[in-house]
């Protein structure tokens, strides 16, 4: 498998390559790329690490050394938030690097699984479905916007309030990556009572958990160790089910049915062929279906922003 890591001299670009350096499959390939001229050092010094992992990086305006072959191509070229900014702030320059890498997706390695982390990922999804499509290249199975780090968010939260471990929790994230369009289906969380005040209290933590960070850093950037934890979480499943591993579910913001919205976060199986079936989220509290009421006008704007961008 090849793995392209695309905006790899970045927060999460640099947490990300080093943790899939670390655990891809033995005779894996890692290709870095960015703009900055540090990417090739950055290659450098994690071939290094003693894994049986190969690693290169390549910097400058031209991605396609990277994408060249790739099996997967994970996204978090740009720019992230500063305080005061919400990820719609990001639209701007985010949305322009994300044509243009789609683009040139579509002409080098239009068969990739394609993981996008940039921000807003609600949008920037819906920007690379339709630059994918004009090119004749679109598969809805292998487009995902990494919705990973609310899921682990929210494990984490869940096992701090409850005493339990978090990394045997398992808890789907539904709707979008944005404020009140993240969704963490509490009631799904087997073997966790919550009273209504845990879970109005949860749900907002989850929801402005990269605010949290953001404003922690203090115009330092946002989340990059634990966004790159998530997009290395991702990432393997996606290999491993690339590979022909049976049962990979992960939840993903991926086109499925267009129940809702046209994307969605939701949990799905991954195959060969990248998402196998997308899965139905199950029931859903009272609690919580009125909150997907409620995000659905937000998440439709950010779908139509990227739609109306594309064109
Ligand atoms: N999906 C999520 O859950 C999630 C979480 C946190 C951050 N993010 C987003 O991820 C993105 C990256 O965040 P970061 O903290 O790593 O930012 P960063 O500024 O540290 O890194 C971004 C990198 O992208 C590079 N870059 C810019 N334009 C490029 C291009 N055209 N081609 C290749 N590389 C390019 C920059 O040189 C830089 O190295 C932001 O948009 C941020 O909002 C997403």
């Amino acid at each position: 498998m090849k793995v392209a890591v695309i905006g790899a001299a970045g927060g999460i670009g640099q947490a990300l390559a080093l943790l899939l350096k670390n655990n891809l499959p033995a005779g894996s390939d890692l290709a870095l790329y960015d703009i900055a001229p540090v990417t090739p050092g950055v290659a450098a010094d994690l071939s290094h690490i003693p894994t049986p992992v190969s690693v290169v990086g390549f910097s400058g305006q031209d991605p396609t050394p990277a994408l060249e072959g790739a099996d997967v191509v994970l996204i978090s070229a740009g720019v992230a938030r500063k305080p005061g900014m919400d990820r719609a702030d990001l639209f701007n320059v985010n949305a322009g690097i994300v044509k243009s890498l789609a683009e040139k997706i579509a002409v080098v390695c239009p068969k990739a699984c394609v993981g996008i982390i940039t921000n807003p990922v609600n949008t920037t999804v819906a920007i690379a479905a339709d630059v994918l499509k004009k090119a004749g290249v679109y598969d809805k199975r292998r487009l995902f916007g990494v919705t990973t780090l609310d899921v682990i968010r929210s494990e984490t939260f869940v096992g701090q309030l409850k005493g339990l471990d978090p990394t045997q929790l398992d808890v789907p994230v539904i709707g979008g990556h944005s404020g009140v369009t993240i969704l963490p289906l509490l009631s799904q969380v087997k073997g966790v009572e919550f009273t209504s005040e845990e879970i109005a209290s949860l749900t907002t933590r989850i929801q402005n958990a990269g605010t949290e960070v953001v404003e922690a850093k203090a115009g330092g950037g946002s989340a990059t160790l634990s966004m790159g934890q998530a997009a290395c979480r991702f990432g393997l499943s996606l290999v491993r089910a690339l590979q022909g591993e049976a049962n990979v579910v992960e939840c993903a913001y991926v086109e499925g049915s267009g129940e809702h919205t046209r994307f969605f976060a939701q949990p799905v199986k991954l195959g060969t062929e990248g998402i196998e079936e997308v899965l139905d989220y199950g029931v859903l509290s009272e609690f919580e279906r009125a909150s997907l009421d409620d995000m659905l006008e937000t998440l439709s704007g950010d779908i139509a922003k990227g739609e109306e961008f594309a064109k």
